[in-house]
């Protein structure tokens, strides 16, 4: 274990293999060397375990007992600031997890969700109704903003202020390209900004909503007993950043993947079902790639001694191309089934957007298909995002026809 204190900044964010263009844009390779030869290893440089096979993967993000949320954001997100995130209901274990999350259980379900689907088609197609000439942005001009707008409307909060959402959502995910005590410094700095700016955003309306009767969520948040006002905030802070990002690279890899298979014709006219190929992109690509617990009590995984108070970090990313679960796991293969990725995680913090975000994807690349009869790839170079977590493509060109 490593003597050095573990004060916030003197660690690399990322571990090294994943600190350049190629490591960035391929961990595959580093994923499976490590399955195979290092599945759980400890990372001087970061302070943290690494995890990499399906099995352990899973425990360590569902056993809550063994493996605590409670320090996830200071860690990994919200730098020294103040941080209602960890009072929300992805940075706490039971029993407080179940009283933060039940109150909007009913609000995510894929019955409630499936009746927004108008809106999101709506939404979808007046983004691709903004788009001009036969080049264009994929990521800029579709998948970030459809995500961004969708949350605004359910949230009740102005979309133009969209490119401040971004900034804000960035903030807490990002990693500086080179990473040194000084990017490090900055990129911490930005987060704690981004907090300061969320926090004091969503005070306001939170003020302004209680005790009234509106249906958006800020409201559900505001009039929910069972939330101190720090937690209301945390809930509003989490919802608009924890299906961004994520939403905006699921659509950006779903084609990206599309485009790389050749299939892009075959699912756009039904002859791969299209929610397979989504599936199959969640796993392939998954748009998180990591998240880290807390070592509750000394415990023993793969072999290795990982001893109370110890950052584990758990690869979603290379869990969903483990040999022993997925055939040919390095193959893209919409047919699979069952198809057991974990992309949305596991146990009771599985991810409450998931039927949201599954539906925005689905009619997102339905709008697309629908629009254009031919979609191709650039040769333009692939840039991935600079992030430990989330994994997807600063931009991505297409021609359209
Ligand atoms: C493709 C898109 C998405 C992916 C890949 C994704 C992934 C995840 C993962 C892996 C977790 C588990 C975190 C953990 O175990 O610590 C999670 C939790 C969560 N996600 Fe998502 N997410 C996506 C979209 C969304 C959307 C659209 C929303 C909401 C609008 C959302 C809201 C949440 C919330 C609130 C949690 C915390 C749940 C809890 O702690 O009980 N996510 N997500």
């Amino acid at each position: 274990m490593s003597d050095e204190s573990n004060s916030r900044g003197e660690f690399a964010q990322e571990p090294s293999a994943l600190q350049n263009r190629e490591g960035r844009l391929h961990p595959f390779n580093w994923y499976r060397e490590m399955r195979a030869e290092n599945p759980v290893s400890y990372d001087e440089e970061r302070d943290a375990w690494d995890v990499f096979r399906y099995d352990d993967v899973k425990t360590v993000i569902s056993d809550y007992e063994t493996f605590s949320s409670a320090t996830t954001p200071e860690d990994a997100l919200a730098g020294d600031g103040p941080n209602p995130l960890s009072e929300s209901m992805i940075s706490v274990d039971p029993p407080e997890h179940e009283r933060l999350r039940q109150f909007v259980d009913d609000r995510f379900r894929p019955g409630t969700i499936r009746d927004r689907r108008p809106s999101v088609e709506t939404v979808a197609k007046s983004l691709l109704e903004d788009v001009e000439g036969d080049t264009f942005d994929l990521v800029s001009a579709y998948s970030f903003p459809l995500p961004v707008v969708v949350i605004a409307d359910l949230l009740d909060i102005p979309a133009e202020r969209r490119n401040e959402f971004k900034q804000w959502s960035d903030a807490l995910v990002a990693a500086p390209r080179e990473q040194t005590t000084e990017t490090l410094q900055e990129n911490e700095q930005q987060r704690t900004q981004s907090m300061i700016a969320m926090t004091s955003f969503f005070r306001d309306i939170l003020e302004n909503r209680r005790g009234s009767d509106g249906d958006d969520l800020v409201t559900l948040a505001a009039n929910a007993e069972v939330l101190s006002p720090t937690e209301q905030l945390g809930f509003c802070i989490l919802l608009l950043i924890a299906g961004n990002i994520t939403t905006t690279n699921l659509i950006t890899n779903a084609i990206w993947s599309f485009a790389e298979q050749d299939i892009l014709d075959a699912v756009a006219s039904g002859a791969i079902d299209r929610e397979a190929a989504i599936e199959e992109a969640l796993r392939f690509r998954s748009p998180v790639q990591a998240m880290s617990r807390v070592a509750t009590e000394d415990t023993k995984l793969g072999g290795e001694e990982i001893e109370a108070g110890e950052r584990v970090t758990a690869w979603i990313g290379s869990a969903n191309r483990d040999a022993s679960v997925f055939d040919a796991p390095d193959e893209f293969r919409p047919e699979r089934s069952p198809n057991r990725h974990i992309a949305f995680g596991s146990g009771i913090h599985y991810c409450l957007g998931a039927p949201l975000a599954r539906l925005e994807a689905d009619v997102a690349l339905a709008a697309l298909f629908d629009r254009y009869e031919t979609i191709e790839m650039t040769d333009a170079p692939l840039q991935a995002v600079s992030s430990p977590v989330v994994y997807g493509l600063e931009s991505l060109a297409l021609h359209v026809e």
